[in-house]
C-alpha cells in the first residue's frame, strides 16, 4: 500500500486537520512530517473541538499509529501537554504514537529568540506564531540543534546545551536586549522530559519502512502550508520548513516512489496569518465577513486570520510544485449567502496579464488581482451529502477551479464536523477537468 500525502495548498489553516481526521478511517498510519508547535490542526466531531499542535490529526482512531518524523521540531511542553490532553480524553496512545530519536527539539531559548527577534525586526516582522520554530531550523542547519536522541547520555546533553547556551544568550541579551537563560533549569525540565517520552520514542523512518513493505497504507499530514514553504513560498514570509511534498520524504525517511496520491486542502477563499504579499487580501467588509463567518482566528495564536479572495494564480503554482492529484475543498459553506463571488484568474502586473506566479516578494507586491465575478448561493449546504444536492452556482464555482488548474476533486467539506463532508464514492471524483 502506498502513501498519500495532504497538504496545504494555500498559507496554512486550510482545514488539514478535519480531512486528515477523516482520511485517518482508511490508512494504518499517520505521520507528521515537518513544521512544530506552530501547527494548529482542528478536529471536530459531535459536539467535541480538538487542536492538536504536534501530534498527528489521526490520533482518535484507536485503530492509527501516529508517527512524529525526523522533520518535525519538537517542543516537549507541547507534545506533553497534548499527550495528557488525549489521554485524559479516554485515547491510550502507548504503542500508538511513535516520536523519531532524530527529530531536533525547540529550546527555551529558541522560543526566546524567536520572540526576541521579532520584536527586534519591528515593522518587518515576519509575525511568527513564537513557537521557536525558525530558530530550531536554524541550530537543525548550522549543526548545532539538540535532537531527541542527544537525551539519551546526560553528559552529552549537558555539554551540548551548554555550549548552545553561552552563543544564544550572549545574543539574547547583547543584541535584542532579552533575557538570557539557565543551563541548569533547562536541564532539569529536558531530563524530566526524556523520562515521559522514552517510551514513545523510536527509529520512525525504520519502522515507517518496514510497514509500507508489509502493506500499510500511511497518511503523510503536512503542516502549514505550500506558500509557507521556505524555498517555494513567499520568502522571507515564510516557516522554515517544507510544507510541500518533498518535504515527507526528507521528514519521514520515505522514498517518493511511495507517494501515489497528493491531495491538497483548499479552502474555498484564502486566508493568511502573519505579514506578508497576499493578493486578494480584503481589507474591507468583505474581509470581514469571511472571518466573522468562517471564524478565522488562529487556532494556535488566536490572532485574526487576514481574508480574501480565492486565489488561482496561486493555487496553479501550489498544485504544480506539489503534483497534487487532487483537490479537498474546505469551508464552501463560509461562503453560502453571497451574491456574488469573486475569483482570481491571473494577475495584472506593468499592464500586461500573468497567469504564473510570481514567488518573489518584489513582484508580489505589485500585482493586481485579475477577477471573474460568479454567482453566489443562499440554500444553507451543511447537510449537503451528495455533489448533486449543491445548489447550482456552487457545483459551478468548484467546476470553475478544476477548469482553471487541470486538478480534480475528490471531496467538498461544508461544515467543520467529520460528518459534514461530500467524498466521493466508490472512487468516483466529485468534479473532473
Ligand atoms: P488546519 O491548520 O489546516 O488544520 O486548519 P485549522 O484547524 O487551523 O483551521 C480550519 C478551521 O476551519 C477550523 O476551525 C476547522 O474546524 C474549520 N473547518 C474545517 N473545515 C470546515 C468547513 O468545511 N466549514 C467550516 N465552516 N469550517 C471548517
Ligand atoms: P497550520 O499547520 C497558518 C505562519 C506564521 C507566520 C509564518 C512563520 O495550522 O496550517 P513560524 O512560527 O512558522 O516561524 O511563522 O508562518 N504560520 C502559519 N500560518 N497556519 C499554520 O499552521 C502556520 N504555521 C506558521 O503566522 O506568518
Ligand atoms: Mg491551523
Amino acid at each position: 500500500m502506498p502513501i498519500s500525502v495532504v497538504i496545504g495548498s494555500q498559507w496554512g489553516d486550510e482545514g488539514k486537520g478535519k480531512i486528515v481526521d477523516l482520511l485517518s478511517q482508511e490508512v494504518d498510519i499517520v505521520a507528521r512530517y515537518q513544521g512544530g508547535a506552530n501547527a494548529g490542526h482542528t478536529i471536530c466531531w459531535g459536539d467535541k473541538t480538538f487542536v492538536l499542535h504536534l501530534v498527528p490529526s489521526g490520533i482518535f482512531h484507536e485503530g492509527v499509529t501516529c508517527v512524529i518524523g525526523n522533520g518535525v521540531v519538537i517542543d516537549p511542553k507541547a507534545v506533553l501537554d497534548e499527550i495528557r490532553m488525549i489521554t485524559d480524553l479516554g485515547y491510550d496512545v502507548q504503542g500508538r504514537l511513535l516520536i523519531s530519536h532524530n527529530a531536533h527539539l525547540i529550546m527555551p531559548y529558541h522560543k526566546a529568540l524567536d520572540q526576541a527577534r521579532e520584536r527586534y525586526r519591528d515593522a518587518e516582522a515576519i509575525g511568527t506564531t513564537g513557537r521557536g520554530i525558525g530558530p530550531a531550523y536554524m541550530d537543525k542547519f548550522a549543526r548545532t540543534g539538540i535532537r531527541v536522541v542527544d537525551l539519551l547520555d546526560r553528559d552529552v546533553l549537558r555539554a551540548k546545551i551548554t555550549r548552545a547556551v553561552e552563543e544564544k544568550n550572549a545574543m539574547l541579551t547583547g543584541i535584542y536586549g532579552a533575557e538570557g537563560v539557565d543551563v541548569d533549569a533547562i536541564i532539569e525540565e529536558y531530563v524530566e522530559f526524556d523520562k515521559f517520552i522514552d517510551p514513545f520514542v523510536t527509529d520512525t523512518t525504520q519502522y515507517l519502512n518496514q510497514e509500507l513493505k508489509a502493506g500499510k497504507h500511511i497518511l503523510a499530514e503536512g503542516a502549514q502550508g505550500s506558500l509557507l514553504d521556505v524555498d517555494f513560498g513567499t520568502y522571507p514570509y515564510v516557516t522554515s520548513s517544507h510544507p510541500t511534498v518533498g518535504g515527507c520524504c526528507t521528514g519521514l525517511g520515505v522514498p517518493p516512489t511511495e507517494i501515489k496520491r497528493v491531495i491538497g486542502i483548499v479552502k474555498a477563499y484564502c486566508t493568511r496569518v502573519g505579514n506578508g504579499p497576499f493578493v486578494t487580501e480584503l481589507n474591507d467588509e468583505m474581509g470581514e465577513r469571511l472571518r466573522q463567518v468562517g471564524h478565522e482566528f488562529g487556532a494556535t495564536t488566536g490572532r485574526p486570520r487576514r481574508t480574501g479572495w480565492l486565489d488561482l494564480v496561486a493555487l496553479r503554482y501550489t498544485s504544480m510544485i506539489n503534483g497534487l492529484t487532487d483537490y479537498a475543498i474546505t469551508k464552501l459553506d463560509v461562503l453560502t449567502g453571497l451574491d456574488e463571488i469573486k475569483v482570481c484568474t491571473h494577475y495584472r502586473y506593468n499592464g500586461t496579464l500573468h497567469e504564473r506566479f510570481p514567488s518573489e516578494v518584489q513582484t508580489l507586491e505589485k500585482v493586481e488581482p485579475v477577477y471573474e465575478t460568479l454567482p453566489g448561493w443562499k440554500e444553507d449546504i451543511t447537510g449537503c451529502e451528495r455533489f448533486e444536492d449543491l445548489p447550482v452556482e456552487a457545483r459551478e464555482y468548484l467546476q470553475f477551479m478544476v477548469r482553471h488548474t487541470g486538478v480534480d476533486i475528490s471531496m467538498v467539506s461544508t461544515g467543520p464536523k467529520r460528518e459534514q463532508t461530500i467524498l466521493s464514492e466508490r472512487e468516483r471524483l466529485l468534479v473532473t477537468a
